[in-house]
């Protein structure tokens, strides 16, 4: 019995010593593993982390529609079928890191509170919007397909179809009307326990070991960049930021990220410059910290 013992003793510390997984998810107007964005992130995180496993969220099955989909699907469906994906993926059976580029921050937030197996150990959002945004991000390059979609923002970003159509639109946060906010909002507000409280969130959430958001000191892109802490406009006024501890999300913990931050595992960093110039320096700090 003992040299199986021995063995099997000795797999496991093999198997412990595999770097945890990452799983990536990209900005809105990039793709999964597109060479100058995705693509050269993780060629530097393979340097830092040798041999680590990664997979980067490929929406629909191409790059045609991995970039559309950044604008025009129901997030709730896409996150859905990524948490499928994930769940099927012997890979990351045994739990994974996260890090999410901007809108990806909270659609991997999402992806904790609602699929929690297997478990995502840290999340690491660059520039996400927790608690929406009050206009819409521009675009590098100004596509035409973003034009259209400011002019339907403007329409009514709470109109059912637009509503379910916009990705943007999704994690639009009116702060002059928080009432219809919390109404019409099927992806931020729900995930945000405006409108009910879903407990399950909360203890989903509570379950990482660390979130860290990361924001980007002059972020042109993030109305307010505040956001990516989870600070927002107050009501009614935007002329003043509600500081993440003093929002209601917060002083309620209706998410966790009151439990979270009282247990030492809410952490915040910046990086100075505009919307996703990540500073490699800080970047590998906390890689570092949390992914080792
Ligand atoms: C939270 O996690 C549990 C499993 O731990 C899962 O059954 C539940 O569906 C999750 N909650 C939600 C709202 O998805
Ligand atoms: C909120 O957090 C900041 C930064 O951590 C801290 O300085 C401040 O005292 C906190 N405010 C409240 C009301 O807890």
């Amino acid at each position: 019995m003992l040299p199986l013992l021995v063995l099997v003793a000795s797999a496991t510390a093999l198997v412990a010593a595999d770097p945890t997984p990452i799983v990536l998810w990209h900005g809105m107007g990039d793709t999964c593993c597109s060479v100058g964005s995705m693509g050269s992130l993780m060629n530097s995180i393979k340097k830092e982390i040798p041999g680590v496993y990664m997979y980067s969220v490929e929406l629909g099955s191409n790059t045609l529609q991995d970039r559309e989909k950044g604008f025009l699907a129901n997030m709730n469906d896409e996150i859905e079928g990524i948490c499928k994906k994930i769940a099927a993926d012997p890979k990351l059976a045994g739990g994974f890191n996260a890090i999410g580029l901007s809108q990806g921050g909270q659609f991997l937030r999402a992806v904790a509170q609602r699929c929690p197996n297997p478990p995502m150990k840290n999340l690491v959002t660059l520039g996400g919007q927790h608690q929406g945004v009050y206009g819409f991000p521009h675009c590098a390059g100004d596509t035409p397909l973003c034009d259209e979609i400011r002019s339907l923002l403007d329409e009514g970003a709470y109109i059912d179809w637009i509503q379910n159509t916009i990705v943007q639109a999704q994690y639009f946060h009116d702060s002059d009307d928080e009432e219809l906010y919390r109404t019409k909002s099927i992806f931020i507000a729900e995930i945000n326990n405006e409108l009910k409280q879903n407990d399950a969130y909360k203890e989903n959430l509570s379950k990482l070991e660390q979130l860290i958001l990361v924001k980007f000191t002059e972020d042109s892109m993030i109305v307010p960049r505040d956001s990516s802490w989870f600070g927002f406009y107050a009501e009614k006024d935007i002329d003043t930021i509600v500081p993440f501890n003093e929002t209601k999300l917060y002083t309620e913990d209706r998410i966790g990220l009151r439990t979270l931050d009282q247990s030492g595992r809410l952490q915040f960093y910046t990086m100075e410059g505009d919307h996703l110039q990540i500073d490699m320096k800080v970047f590998n700090q906390i890689l570092d910290k949390y992914f080792k």
